[in-house]
């Protein structure tokens, strides 16, 4: 049982924590989308599973037109969802079975909905209102040209007129207008929202587009070369004022609450200076996630990530998923395993078996690497992309942006498959049909029938989080890499653990005076196939 300020404060630094997709979790209500009343029946689940935190994705009142990251109230829960109170009683659930919660906050940008863009618009140029915002003039004779070059990450132009003939930005769907985070008010707003939830009993929050914030004030165009280490729009200096401010909130709690950035930079020296002593404590490793499967890439991704880590004093972070990308299994089975985007690669010919073998090496890699690691729902069942959605049916507002050509992130957030032999496989009642539909395929997925088989990926994930959790020389610490065959991966974590992958194509035998603890895969005569990692214990 947790308690304010109870446990280990530093439990971030070595943790598993749990990334929950609410819409796609749990249908605790019966109306095909998932809520806090299914994450509150499926706790049990996460605590055997033998994560130590969840992360849910943003919960707030929402129009809902990018999945909840348009926040039209950051004080309450989205009726779809529940109530503040449900969320109350979630808090105090999960805390009784010794799980962490953290909350997604969405500082960037908030809905068009929102009370302050409505009073903006009805405000008028020049008003405080409109300050709150990024308000400005268009370009040429009628201004009838956006305001500069910069490009929406969804598609499209990044600026949106109003009535009045004045634009706005929004650096995503224009239902999410940017905010202005040089004015004093927005910033006075965040202390509070992030109070409100921390006295909620909140263990932290999950920053979305936390390298976004602080645009260059003179808005200048970003032209057709930019200098990914110079954007005007991204990873501005100023911004780490932002992380110390947030910093001093969180650190006015008792100790054990974190701060976790979204941060797409261009290097791994530049994510770690979002993670200095008085800045974010934990950021997710997108260097890692976009690795192709190739031992001598992920060697330098791993070298890159400590060695940028180190200075800083902050814990490294593993990830291989999450609800913006494609997911791994499809990655790790096409013949081009890098991430590049979640659409590119739709159509591509993907060996799901292959995706399956790789992506049980890789949660024993990213549980045996030094720092904490998320695992996103699903992960633990080894889902796929869903590529085969019809078009009617994607809610990704990226699918309509880019003029139907990127078919979006809907593929990753296919609700999960708990039970039974059918869609919606006990995700919501057996009459109702789920807000994305699931792959018959998944049948042989389900919770219920990788439940207690040995060889399922849901009992390598207990095994693995289980061994994880009671093994000193895993979580935060150091790690050596050992002398190993070409394209196999081996390293040591303390003077008895070790790792190794094996990403070659042939099968390597397990070294001498060793014992295995855990295996992805094991050969006939014992040894590590192609495609598969094993944790050792050294005698
Ligand atoms: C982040 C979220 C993504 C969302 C975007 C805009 O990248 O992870 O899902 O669409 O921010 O809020």
């Amino acid at each position: 049982m947790l308690q304010s300020g109870d446990g280990r404060s530093d439990w971030w630094r070595s943790a598993a924590i749990y990334q929950v997709y609410i819409r796609s979790f749990a249908d605790g209500n019966g109306d095909g989308v998932g809520d806090l009343a299914g994450i509150r029946a499926r706790l049990p689940y996460l605590r055997d599973l033998g994560v130590d935190a969840i992360w849910i994705n943003p919960w707030y009142r929402s129009p809902m037109a990018d999945a909840g990251y348009d926040v039209a109230d950051y004080f309450d829960i989205d009726p779809l969802f529940g109530t503040l109170t449900e969320a109350d009683e979630l808090i105090a659930e999960a805390h009784a079975m010794g799980l962490r919660v953290i909350a997604d906050v969405v500082p960037n940008h908030c809905s068009d909905q929102h009370e302050w863009f409505q009073a903006a618009l009805r405000a008028g140029a020049g008003s405080i209102e409109r300050d709150r915002f990024w308000f400005r003039p268009g370009k040429g004779q009628d201004g009838d040209s956006p305001p500069n070059d910069w490009p929406s990450s969804f598609g499209g132009s990044a600026w949106t007129r109003v009535d009045d003939g004045e634009w706005y930005l929004h650096s995503f769907a224009a239902e999410q207008p940017d905010f202005n985070w040089a004015n004093a008010e927005v910033r006075a707003e965040f202390r509070r929202i992030l109070r409100f939830w921390l006295d909620r009993g909140l263990d932290g929050f999950r920053i979305d587009v936390a390298h976004g914030l602080v645009k260059q004030d003179d808005l200048p165009d970003i032209g057709s070369d930019p200098d990914p280490l110079d954007l005007p729009n991204s990873d501005r200096p100023e911004v780490h004022d932002v992380w110390r401010e947030w910093r001093k909130v969180v650190d006015d709690y008792p100790a054990g609450r974190v701060l976790i950035g979204e941060v797409w930079v261009a290097s791994a020296d530049a994510l770690a200076r979002y993670l200095r002593p008085d800045e974010l404590h934990s950021a997710f490793n997108f260097d890692f996630l976009r690795c192709s499967w190739d031992a001598r890439q992920f060697r330098q991704v791993i070298d890159d990530t400590l060695a940028a880590h180190a200075p800083v004093g902050a814990p490294a972070s593993w990830v291989l998923s999450n609800h913006d990308v494609t997911r791994h299994v499809s990655r790790y089975g096409r013949a081009d395993t890098s991430f590049d985007s979640a659409t590119s690669q739709f159509s591509t010919p993907t060996d799901l078996q292959l995706g399956i073998r790789r992506a049980r090496a890789a949660a024993l890699l990213t549980m045996a690497l030094p720092g904490c690691v998320y695992i996103y729902q699903g992960d633990e069942l080894g889902l796929w992309e869903v590529e085969d959605i019809p078009d009617e049916l994607r809610q990704d507002p990226v699918w309509r942006r880019s003029g139907f050509t990127d078919r979006g992130r809907d593929g990753c957030r296919v609700p999960l498959p708990w039970g039974g032999e059918e869609p919606p496989f006990g995700f919501s009642p057996d009459t109702v049909e789920p807000w994305l539909p699931q792959p018959s395929e998944w049948r042989d997925r389900t919770v219920a029938t990788q439940n207690g088989d040995p060889g399922s990926m849901l009992e390598l994930y207990r095994m693995a989080l289980r061994i994880r959790r009671a093994e000193p020389a895993l979580g935060d610490d150091t790690m050596t890499w050992l002398p190993a065959p070409q394209n196999v991966l081996a390293f040591s974590r303390g003077d008895r653990f070790s790792c190794l992958v094996n990403l070659s194509e042939t099968t390597v035998e397990l070294p001498e005076r060793t014992v295995v603890l855990l295996a992805s895969a094991l050969s006939e005569d014992g040894g590590i196939p192609p495609d598969a990692a094993v944790w050792l214990r050294t005698a």
